[in-house]
């Protein structure tokens, strides 16, 4: 198995496992901090976590582009199809076996309207069993919640969380979250794409070398973070 994730600024990454290219939440156009651009990324599969502009960002138009197909809660779904793109409609707790791994939605404790005021559903996270059996869990938007510990039980090789803080758990909780899932690696996002949500990402890092067994990695947009 090789997985990688790509960092593409705020909450917009690319995974890239056994050549199959999955791209979560494309908020790239109006994305400040963006290292590729809606014209030139590739996908396969298109995440997305919830319906709000940075994280629906041009997933529709790359969507038409690549032919990806879409994965998401049910309502954002068939928003996705409404507009003639081929989506797959999942919700919280419920699993299937894409071809690159086996992908549960979980919940995130946010908001999830999308940007002409549809009803998209309610938010997900997502955690993804690759065929080695390593689990990867995109926490996304979310605050911190106890049953993180529930995920981390299933025993998670990674775990992307968001530390901005105003819209999404701040450093603070993200470390408690940390100590939750237990994680062997960890990478912060959803940060420093705007003042509301400026954070040092190396402080954050360093108190999880610290507190915790997790290693933590901060990655510039554009970096990419490799598991083997
Ligand atoms: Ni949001
Ligand atoms: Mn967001």
């Amino acid at each position: 198995m090789s997985f990688s994730f790509s960092w593409y600024g705020h909450a917009c990454f690319g995974l890239v496992i056994d050549g199959k290219k999955i791209l979560v939440d494309p908020f790239l156009s109006d994305n400040p901090t963006a290292s590729v651009t809606s014209d030139d990324v590739e996908a396969d599969y298109l995440l997305i976590s919830h319906g709000h502009s940075d994280h629906i960002g041009d997933s529709v138009a790359i969507a038409k582009r690549t032919k990806a197909t879409v994965i998401s809660n049910f309502e954002i779904a068939s928003w996705f199809q409404n507009q003639g793109v081929e989506a797959h409609g999942q919700h919280i707790g419920g699993g299937f076996e894409h071809p690159f791994g086996y992908l549960k939605l979980t919940q995130a404790l946010h908001g999830s309207a999308l940007p002409d005021g549809s009803n998209g559903g309610n938010p997900v996270g997502f955690l993804l069993t690759v065929r080695d059996g390593n689990k990867v869990y995109l926490a996304c938007d979310t605050g911190l919640f106890g049953d993180m510990r529930l995920i981390g039980e299933e025993g998670v090789a990674l775990a992307v969380l968001p530390i901005g803080d105003n819209f999404t758990m701040g450093p603070d909780d993200a470390l408690r979250a940390v100590k939750l899932i237990q994680a062997d690696h960890v990478i912060p996002v959803h940060f420093n794409t705007w003042d509301l949500i400026a954070q040092d990402p190396n402080a954050w890092a360093k108190r999880v070398e610290l507190e915790t067994d997790s290693n933590a990695h901060v990655l510039e947009p554009g970096q990419t973070f490799s598991l083997d």
